[in-house]
């Protein structure tokens, strides 16, 4: 199983923010926004990850992540010259993907949620037997997203869910439910973004990949309950959502969230020198400090 990072875009939506820095570099409060999805792909146990940035933005990230080692991982870069869509992520990273199933997450999308490791485990499940899957998530303003309609009389946040419909940033959403930045594809994903055609507003977009899956029948859908967050963190007042939401967790809990380094150690990726040299490199910071209170098995889970 492969994972593909898309931290791409303009970020015009942030502009002046974004004028000379790259949208996921920005603080998501204590660390840069890039960690919280790289978290979750890692959290799907996907080692092998490809990230996708702009030409200005990509030696920047590499910078901080490198060849994934200090991760146990193995991080991998590709350019994105123009912001032509989402799904064109599977064409840039045709190579990358060959033939095995890919997962895709946006570099603005932040989830939270105890249990989030359990579905993505299904989902990878779903992808490794020839499915893909998409999660749906409440919103208010489902016109902002992809929406999904789902079939009538579903309750809680059952796992594969029917999904009648998809649509991108439809002006009559048929539902509350945002198709969240995080998919699941089978093997032969690339081949299958090759058949996507531009939309109105001229992008290959990710609904039109996931309406393909969906017309033979190979759509799956999960809900993201009440016990979840996500966050897009595109936006001003989304962003200070997401700094907001992250500080009260780690004040709460008295520990960081979304540590790669941490991950990587508990999944056994890495040895505990390894993760120690991690904590160096953060010198005294809190996030230092919370890799060295893991280091010292003061934090067991
Ligand atoms: C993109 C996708 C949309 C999805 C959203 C999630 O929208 O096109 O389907 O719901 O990400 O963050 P964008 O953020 O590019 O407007």
């Amino acid at each position: 199983m492969k994972g593909i990072l898309l931290a791409g875009g303009a970020g015009t939506r942030l502009y002046p923010l974004t004028l000379v820095t790259s949208k996921q570099l920005l603080p998501v409060y204590n660390k840069p926004m890039i960690y919280y999805p790289l978290s979750t792909l890692m959290l799907a146990r996907i080692r092998d990850v490809l990230i996708i940035s702009t030409p200005i933005d990509t030696p920047r990230i590499r910078e901080l992540f490198g060849d994934g080692e200090a991760l146990g991982m193995h991080l991998s870069y590709a350019v994105q010259d123009k912001p032509e869509g989402i799904a064109q992520a599977f064409t840039i990273g045709r190579n990358f993907v060959g033939d095995e199933p890919c997962a895709m997450i946006l570099g603005d999308n932040i989830f939270y949620g105890n249990g989030l490791y359990h579905k993505l485990a299904h989902a990878v499940e779903n992808a490794e037997n020839g499915s893909a899957t998409v999660f749906g998530y409440y919103v208010e303003d489902p016109q902002r997203f992809g929406v999904m309609e789902l079939e009538k009389g579903i309750g809680g946040d059952e796992k594969n869910v029917k999904v009648l419909s998809v649509e991108e940033k439809p002006i009559a959403p048929r539902s509350n439910y945002a198709i969240v930045g995080l998919y699941f594809y089978p093997a032969g994903v690339s081949a299958m973004a090759d058949q996507v055609q531009p939309s109105a507003r001229g992008e290959l977009e990710i609904t039109s990949l996931n309406d393909l899956y969906l017309r033979e029948g190979k759509l799956n859908a999960q809900l993201l309950g009440r016990g979840f967050t996500w966050i897009d963190a595109g936006t001003f007042e989304s962003l200070r959502r997401a700094t907001d939401f992250v500080y009260m967790i780690e004040q709460n809990q008295g520990m960081s969230i979304s540590a790669p380094e941490e991950i990587a150690y508990r999944f056994g990726w890495i040895t505990k020198e390894k993760l120690a040299q991690s904590a160096e490199r953060y010198g005294k910071s809190p996030y230092g400090e919370h890799l060295r209170a893991v280091l010292d098995d003061r934090i067991v889970l």
